[in-house]
C-alpha cells in the first residue's frame, strides 16, 4: 500500500507547472496536487486549458522513472486507462482512448492528459503527469471550447464528488503506474486497445506541418502508434504530433 503527498490549492497557474518548479529536489515520489482553479492551465501542442473555478478537476503527479527515459512514451497511455478503470468501475462509464493521450465519451472529449519530462534520454528520470478532467462546465468556459467537449455530470447524469473521485484516480494512477513500472506496458496492451477511439479508421497526423494520412493499427508495446501507410505498418512516437479523423 503506497501513500502519495497530497496538497490542495485553491488557486495556481498550473499544476503541472507547479511540481515542475520543485524538481529536482523538493517533490517525492507520487506526489499530487490538486487546485480548484489555474490561472495559466496548460494542454498540449503549446495550447491553453481553460479551468474555471470550482468545475472540473485539475491534478497533477510526479513520478519518478527508474527505469529511463524510454519508459515515458508509455506513461500517458497508462494514465489513460487508468482514468478508464475509475470511471468504468466506479461510475459504470465507458469511455474511448485516442492515442497518445485524451479520453473520449461519445466522440466528446472528457479529460486530456500531459506529461511532462526532465531528464536525458538515456536513465532514469523526473515525470510529472497532469490530468485535466471535465465534471461540470459553466457556460461561460464552453464557448471559449474549440473542440466537441462532453462533462463528467452530463455523461452520468448526476452530481460527482470530486474529492472522492480524486482519490480514487490517484489511487488507481499510482496503483497502473507501479504495474507499468513492474512489467512494462505490454499486459495492458488489451485494456488499451479494446478502447481505442481510432482503431481501423482513417486519419491524418500532423508532425509540424507535415500530415502524414493512414490507418490506424493500435500501439505496440512501446506505445508507439501502428499507423499503416500504403500497405505498411509503422510505428509513430509520440512529441508534437496530433491525430484527426478524416
Ligand atoms: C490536453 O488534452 O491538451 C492535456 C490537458 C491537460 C490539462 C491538465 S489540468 C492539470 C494539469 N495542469 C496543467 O496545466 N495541465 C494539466
Amino acid at each position: 500500500n503506497r501513500k502519495n503527498l497530497i496538497e490542495v490549492h485553491s488557486i495556481i497557474d498550473s499544476t503541472n507547472s507547479y511540481l515542475m518548479r520543485r524538481l529536482p529536489n523538493n517533490v517525492t515520489h507520487g506526489q499530487t496536487c490538486v487546485s480548484e482553479f489555474q490561472s495559466a492551465g496548460r494542454g498540449r501542442r503549446g495550447k491553453e486549458w481553460i479551468s474555471p473555478f470550482g468545475s472540473h478537476l485539475y491534478l497533477s503527479m510526479y513520478w519518478y522513472l527508474e527505469q529511463g527515459m524510454s519508459a515515458a512514451m508509455g506513461i500517458s497511455l497508462v494514465v489513460g486507462i487508468a482514468v478508464s478503470d475509475v470511471l468504468q468501475q466506479e461510475y459504470e462509464l465507458e469511455v474511448q482512448l485516442k492515442w497518445p493521450n485524451d479520453i473520449y465519451v461519445n466522440g466528446k472529449k472528457l479529460a486530456g492528459i500531459l506529461v511532462e519530462l526532465e531528464g536525458q534520454s538515456i536513465g532514469p528520470g523526473n515525470c510529472v503527469i497532469g490530468l485535466g478532467l471535465n465534471i461540470n462546465m459553466p457556460k461561460q468556459s464552453a464557448d471559449q471550447i474549440d473542440q466537441p467537449w462532453t462533462d463528467l455530470s452530463t455523461e452520468l447524469n448526476h452530481d460527482v464528488d470530486r474529492n472522492m473521485l480524486s482519490a480514487q484516480l490517484i489511487a488507481k494512477i499510482s496503483e497502473r503506474l507501479e504495474q507499468h513500472h513492474q512489467f512494462g506496458l505490454a499486459p495492458m496492451l488489451d485494456d488499451w486497445q479494446r478502447q481505442d477511439f481510432f482503431y481501423n479508421k482513417q486519419v491524418k497526423l500532423l508532425t509540424g506541418n507535415k500530415e502524414t494520412r493512414g490507418i490506424c493499427k493500435g500501439i505496440n508495446s512501446s506505445g508507439a502508434l501502428l499507423l499503416e501507410v500504403n500497405g505498411k505498418q509503422q510505428p509513430i512516437y509520440g512529441g508534437e504530433v496530433s491525430l484527426r479523423g478524416v
